[in-house]
């Protein structure tokens, strides 16, 4: 334990007063981060004063931030004297500021105001997106000044996780922290924990050990996926030149296209490459499938590959024949069933799968992401999300339908054989 004056600190938290551009904070619920951050924010800013921004991703109002955290504690450690609390704000009597806001409303020109911030503490870290970093990191600039980030991790391929954990700036200290480490570990909440270990062994892994997940929260393929990490079905699958190379697509102008390039081995579906883009057109599409030196079979599209398009009076089937692609006829594409019957289908189908781990990321974070919304009126699962991460699961989905049709022969109706002939030609001798 780290003691200052008579408040103490799980002994993990120490670097918290050490100087550092980056404090990262991570692990499962309960392990004191929320409390720790607060509380050492508080006293350094006693010491002297400092700007403080407190941010998480969204923030619709005040209710959404620290503010009643930092507020309860400045009760709970008696200083009172030091700090004023304020509906928005907290301000110390030398000058310490806090400042709460949300980073998905900000631009790099409204964050300007925030020049000048000592420490900014990112709390629920785990939300904020790409962009957000990217406008924020440049703004905390003011020598001496920390960033101190604190979260829960979801998924491995998150952006917090990745530049944070996996791979840190220089001059960052990275803490993980779990319940264990959090001497006053509440026991009302050690109940919630082992109600958790009793009921999911995933769920536990990641609410109170820490560990990512291996989809979000609500995933549809939630357990195919996990299946497939455990079976190692993610590695490396090479095109292989024996086997014909098969495509299926979901089409797409503002929403993606998505095409699985797809094997059929001996007992399993390879994908070998996933192409995925958006806003363009369909020849685009076939050079750069045609770019590869491939053992083509065909392309199988979904219903609306059919349909001509009204202002060219021609479908996706015609352009891309006319681009040298074998699409296969209507009859014998992708067959048109609810969504919830092909969930299903893929559900099944998904065990048989094998993944190019480099071509195919992309797809499988579609697949890890995929889920469905949750309307706040009934707090049940309702119809798939669209959203990007939906048109990489929908080809899946579409594969799922047509696997069973992919062969690895030449044509479509396999030719009459010479023997058919002949029996056909005996046949025919006979009637005279
Ligand atoms: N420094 C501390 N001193 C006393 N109690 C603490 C301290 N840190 C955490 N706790 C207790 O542990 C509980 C969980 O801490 P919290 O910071 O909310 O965890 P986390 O943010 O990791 O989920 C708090 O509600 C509080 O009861
Ligand atoms: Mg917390």
């Amino acid at each position: 334990m780290t003691t200052t004056a008579d408040i103490q600190f799980p002994a993990k938290l120490s670097p918290l007063f050490t100087a550092h551009r980056y404090k990262v904070v991570f692990g499962g619920r309960g392990s004191g981060k929320s409390w720790g951050v607060a509380r050492a924010l508080l006293l350094q800013g006693i010491e002297k004063p400092l700007r403080i921004l407190c941010c998480r991703e969204i923030q619709k109002s005040i209710k959404d931030s620290v503010h009643r955290l930092l507020a309860d504690q400045v009760v709970a450690l008696k200083l009172e004297a030091q700090y004023h609390v304020y509906e928005t704000e907290i301000r110390g009597t030398n000058g310490t500021e806090f400042l709460f806001s949300g980073l998905s409303a900000q631009t790099s020109i409204s964050l300007k105001s925030y020049e000048g911030i000592d420490r900014a503490w990112v709390e629920e870290a785990q939300n904020v997106s790409k962009k957000s970093w990217d406008i924020l990191t440049p703004t905390i600039r003011k020598a001496a000044s920390e960033i101190w980030i604190t979260f829960n991790p979801v998924l491995d391929t998150d952006e917090t996780y990745q530049r944070f954990v996996v791979a840190p700036p220089t001059d960052s200290v990275v803490i993980e922290m779990n319940y264990h480490d959090n001497p006053w570990f509440p026991p009302a909440l050690d109940q919630e924990r082992l109600h958790t270990l009793a009921t999911s062994e995933e769920d536990y892994a990641n609410i109170w050990g820490g560990q990512c997940r291996t989809s979000v929260a609500g995933a549809i393929y939630a357990r195919e996926i996990m299946e497939a990490v455990k079976d190692h079905r993610i590695c490396p699958v090479p095109y292989d030149p024996r086997l014909k190379v098969h495509t299926v697509w979901d089409l797409g102008w503002n929403d993606s296209t998505s095409i699985l390039c797809v094997q059929r081995g001996r007992a399993e579906i390879r994908i070998v490459d996933y192409i995925e883009e958006h806003q363009r057109t369909l020849d685009y599409y076939a050079a750069t499938l045609n770019a590869r030196a491939w053992n083509w079979g065909f392309d199988y599209l979904p219903h609306d590959g059919f349909t001509r398009d009204y202002k060219t009076g021609r479908s996706a089937e015609e352009i891309l024949r006319g681009f040298g692609r074998t699409v296969q006829p209507r009859e014998r594409s992708i067959p048109s069933v609810s969504v919830e019957e092909g969930i299903r289908a893929c559900r099944m189908f998904l065990s048989q799968v094998i993944f190019d781990q480099g071509k195919t990321a992309r797809l499988v974070e579609c697949l890890k992401r995929y889920r469905r919304s949750i309307p706040a009126s009934t707090g049940e699962p309702a119809a798939p999300l669209h959203d990007e991460f939906s048109h990489g699961a929908d080809a899946m989905r579409y594969l799922s339908l047509v696997a069973s049709k992919l062969t690895n022969e030449d044509d479509v109706a396999p030719p009459i054989r010479m023997q058919q002939y002949m029996q056909i030609d005996q046949a025919l001798g006979a009637l005279g």
